[in-house]
């Protein structure tokens, strides 16, 4: 009887999927374990195949923006040269090595239309097709990232997305790319971070240069930025959803929730609230409740009163939900009472004894965070684009080898508590380290290793670390997930 009811199970379930099949045309997704990457942080290559100029090109080269944070000038021009062929073959076939099943990496909008709008370069089309095949045939799961904070340095030099003709831009570049790779890539990401990029990067970049506009008023302005990338984001998956490509498309945004620098002081607990909103709210409420957080509009309307988001922009961002929401989670924002909220003071909070270079290490948040998605914001499809850390001291090579035992640490911790969320009903499909590789790390150049792989950065030499061999142990431990 048992074995019959199994049987009939069995040939149901085998019925569904072939429903799914033959239906929708889509498997069953399996579970993504990987690692993840940005065009600017490994490609290198920097004037290669018609590549244009872009923002991170002048960031780097002519700003010199890691003098600000390390005191020397870093750039990506050669990065980790992974424009190469044939050293990127030799690092998927890591990948494999690895056991991993999925591959994120970016794509770079310079070299595909170098002056932002005009001409497609077809070299670089070429260039990325083929590394989607590659990709593919190492029997990992591309998830393309089509924007990850770098464009063309023009676009930049007309104001970015200060500039509202830059949502046409952008989709005029997202749709090049749609159309080209949509049939073999099935998971698109529209955007990364936009958090870090208006409200981080660009307020250090602001503070360096323009001390006449008070940060607070700055603070303001760059919701309006903000806000423009959440509408692109909106158009980009209205089109992706028009061209049925049998895929998802959906954004990646930083989730650090607040924690309380003691939870039992009460202006220390306010403050990490309001802190949160500002952080996780100001993205999260748009995208899955058409509204901006009450609290935040209302405390910071005064700043600029000329941020005035219409009902009908609102409406149309809620109406093009993404099909799935990527995670970042590095540590929450732990935040003090006296922490000035539009100030990136929280930054600074760390109570660890031994600090990793991503802040606190409290991988619990990161359950906290997947169950508030869950119950808060209908619990959508979740991927983990990026985890990972690294420690001062830790990545160097002793006898040909690099043990990083806080890293392996890190990972684990933070793969328990997100397997405990999922087996509490959060809808996570997948897990992504950042990063494969040591690599470029924006305003920190290659002082930030966060690599589970090695890199020497003179002779390009690839050394897997120790915690590459853990995470391929807990990746061969949750196949089949
Ligand atoms: C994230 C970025 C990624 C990398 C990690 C360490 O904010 O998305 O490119 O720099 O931090």
């Amino acid at each position: 009887m048992f074995n019959k009811m199994k049987q009939r199970k069995i040939s149901l379930s085998f019925l569904l999927l072939l429903t799914n099949i033959l239906v929708f045309g889509q498997k069953k997704q399996p579970f993504y374990w990987g690692v993840a990457t940005a065009a600017y942080q490994v490609e290198g290559a920097y004037q290669t195949d018609g590549k244009g100029e872009s923002k991170w090109d002048f960031l780097t080269n002519k700003v010199g923006i890691t003098q600000f944070t390390i005191g020397e000038k870093q750039t990506g021009n050669v990065a980790i040269n992974m424009y190469d062929r044939t050293q990127y073959l030799k690092d998927l076939a890591l990948l494999k090595q690895l056991g991993a099943n999925a591959y994120r990496f970016s794509l770079d909008w310079s070299r595909i239309i170098p002056d932002g709008t005009g001409a497609v370069n077809e070299k670089a089309l070429a260039h990325y097709d083929q590394l989607i095949d590659d990709v593919l045939a190492a029997g990992l799961e591309p998830f393309v990232t089509i924007y990850h904070f770098d464009y063309p340095v023009v676009l930049m030099q007309k104001g970015g997305w200060g500039n509202p003709a830059m949502i046409d831009w952008y989709m005029n570049y997202a749709s090049v790319v749609m159309k080209r790779f949509g049939k073999k890539v099935k998971h698109f990401i529209t955007f990364n971070e936009p958090y870090i990029e208006f409200f981080l990067v660009e307020n250090m970049l602001h503070e360096q240069e323009n001390k006449h506009i008070p940060p607070k008023e700055y603070y303001m302005s760059q919701m309006q930025k903000a806000h423009r990338q959440l509408i692109a984001n909106a158009k980009a998956i209205e089109l992706y959803h028009s061209l049925h490509l049998k895929g998802q498309i959906g954004i990646v945004l930083n989730v650090n929730p607040g924690a309380a620098w003691n939870a039992n002081n009460a202006a220390d607990v306010k403050a990490a609230n309001f802190q949160d909103i500002l952080i996780n709210g100001l993205f999260l409420d748009p995208l899955y409740k058409g509204k901006y957080p009450q609290m935040a509009m209302d405390s910071l309307a005064k700043y600029n009163p000329s941020f005035q988001p219409s009902a009908s922009d609102l409406a149309f961002i809620a109406h093009n939900k993404p099909d799935f929401l990527g995670i970042n989670f590095y540590a929450p924002a732990v935040v003090k009472g006296e922490d000035s909220a539009m100030s990136l003071k929280w930054l600074d909070n760390n109570p660890d004894a031994v600090k990793s270079n991503v802040g606190p290490v409290m991988p619990e948040y990161l359950y906290k965070m997947l169950i508030r998605l869950k119950k808060d914001y209908g619990n959508p499809t979740v991927y983990i684009t990026e985890n990972g850390t690294g420690f001062a001291g830790e990545d160097v090579v002793k006898d040909g080898k690099i043990n990083d035992p806080l890293r392996i640490d890190y990972i684990q911790r933070h793969v328990t508590w997100a397997l405990k969320a999922k087996k509490e009903g959060a809808n996570l499909g997948g897990y992504m380290v950042w990063s494969g590789w040591d690599n470029f790390e924006w305003v920190s150049g290659y002082t930030k290793r966060l690599g589970l792989i090695y890199v020497d950065y003179k002779t390009q030499e690839r050394i897997p670390k120790q915690s590459f061999y853990e995470y391929k142990q807990l990746i061969k431990k949750h196949k089949g997930l």
